[in-house]
């Protein structure tokens, strides 16, 4: 049994993974603690924190927080900077920003002189909550989103839930979209847990501690039962396959985070239009689930005028695009009759399109 330290503001606790043991710290005060401590790294952090961390002494590669920035076209001026700033490969490296940062970082910590040591410092609650851990890169080829990418968990995460005070309420959204799905997905008895801490808009420091150690000991399970992806893990793309399809029709204008919580809606409309019920006790936690992202996503400044103009038809050809299906079927996760996360396959036939056309329309209706 693994050693988890959990008091009310701090917590601590190792991941599991094939390159060995890595450790979670969750503690306010940690980013500048770990710049003052950090002299002799390279820093590949969020364009925001360039000026904070260079003048802590460390030399920096500002990064753009825009998914152009995770392209693999712009992936050779990180490792020509890398190289310039005189990297090698006992140079630490240290990441500091949100999802984009950290898989830029990640898939140039892989493959810069076969593989540096590195340190990530997640800057946005869906960095803290989820993406920290697990160790993929997700890398953007062309049109298609997260289409390359490589396995290197850092050797250590260190969460400043401070850093979560300058966030906005779509980031905030966004990562509790992501929190609210791990949880779910893991089970009623998680999701419930993270529905106790009553997460809102506007979390106290305790509360949003809470939310990332909740969510983070949920994927945990996750990742240290299916490392690479094969099966269980594949459960955390609830939402994934409509969201990465509104991500692309609306151009990156909703965010990573908010199209998941779309797109988890999006999955439960699909199985109305398919003849499911949600009713009964058992289903408890999708109804609860369902009403959270809903209240949280009724709470986006500007949802509306980012999914203006947004065509069903382009939704579905891009969701019909996605890399996970195969050949013949769609590859979705969706909510079975108990209320549990569960891989389907349904034959691309005109009676699996229509309903999946309407359960988008059915969406886009209530936030457009
Ligand atoms: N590798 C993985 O396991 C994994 C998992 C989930 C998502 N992702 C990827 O993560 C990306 C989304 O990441 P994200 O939502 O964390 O955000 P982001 O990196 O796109 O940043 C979102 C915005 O928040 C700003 N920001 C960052 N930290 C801030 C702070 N402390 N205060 C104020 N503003 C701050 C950024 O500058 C940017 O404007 C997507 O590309 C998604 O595919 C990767």
């Amino acid at each position: 049994m693994p050693l988890i330290l959990v008091l009310a503001m701090y917590a601590s606790f190792e991941v599991a993974s094939s390159s060995g043991a890595y450790g979670v710290e969750i503690e306010a005060g940690a980013f500048k603690k770990t710049l003052t401590a950090s002299k002799d790294a390279v820093a590949m952090c969020d364009e925001r924190f360039v000026s904070s961390i260079q003048k802590a002494g460390l030399k920096t590669i500002a990064i753009p927080a825009e998914e152009a920035a995770k392209s693999l076209d712009a992936i050779p001026t990180y490792i020509i900077n890398l190289r310039k700033l005189g990297a090698n490969r006992r140079t630490p490296l240290l990441a500091v920003g949100g999802g984009i940062v950290q898989d830029v970082a990640a898939f140039c910590a892989a493959i810069y002189m076969r593989g540096l040591s590195w340190t990530y410092i997640p800057t946005t609650l869906l960095g803290m909550a989820d993406s920290c851990i697990g160790g993929k890169s997700s890398i953007n080829v062309g049109e298609y989103k997260n289409i390359v990418g490589t396995f290197l968990p850092p050797q250590k995460i260190l969460i400043d839930p401070d850093l979560a005070a300058t966030l906005s309420p779509e980031q905030i959204i966004a990562g509790l979209c992501e929190a609210a799905k791990i949880c779910f997905c893991r089970g009623p008895k998680e999701f419930q847990a993270y529905m106790k801490i009553a997460p809102t808009l506007t979390m106290d420091e305790r509360a949003i501690t809470e939310i990332i150690t909740t969510s983070l000991l949920a994927k945990k399970w996750f990742i240290e039962t299916d490392e690479y992806d094969r099966k269980e893990r594949l459960l955390l793309n609830f939402g994934h396959t409509f969201g990465h399809a509104l991500e692309g029709a609306t151009h990156f204008r909703v965010s990573h985070g908010i199209a998941v919580g779309l797109g988890m809606l999006c999955a439960l409309a699909f199985g109305r239009r398919l003849g499911r019920s949600y009713e009964g006790a058992l289903l408890q936690s999708v109804r609860d689930m369902e009403s959270h992202i809903d209240k949280l996503l009724q709470q986006h400044p500007t949802l509306p005028k980012q999914l203006a103009g947004v065509e069903v038809s382009e939704v579905l050809d891009r969701f019909a695009a996605d890399k996970k299906h195969t050949s013949d079927h769609f590859s979705i996760v969706m909510v079975n009759a108990s209320g549990a996360a569960v891989l389907e396959n349904l034959s691309k036939t005109d009676a699996t399109r229509a309903p999946l056309g309407d359960a988008i329309a059915d969406v886009l209706k209530c936030y457009a």
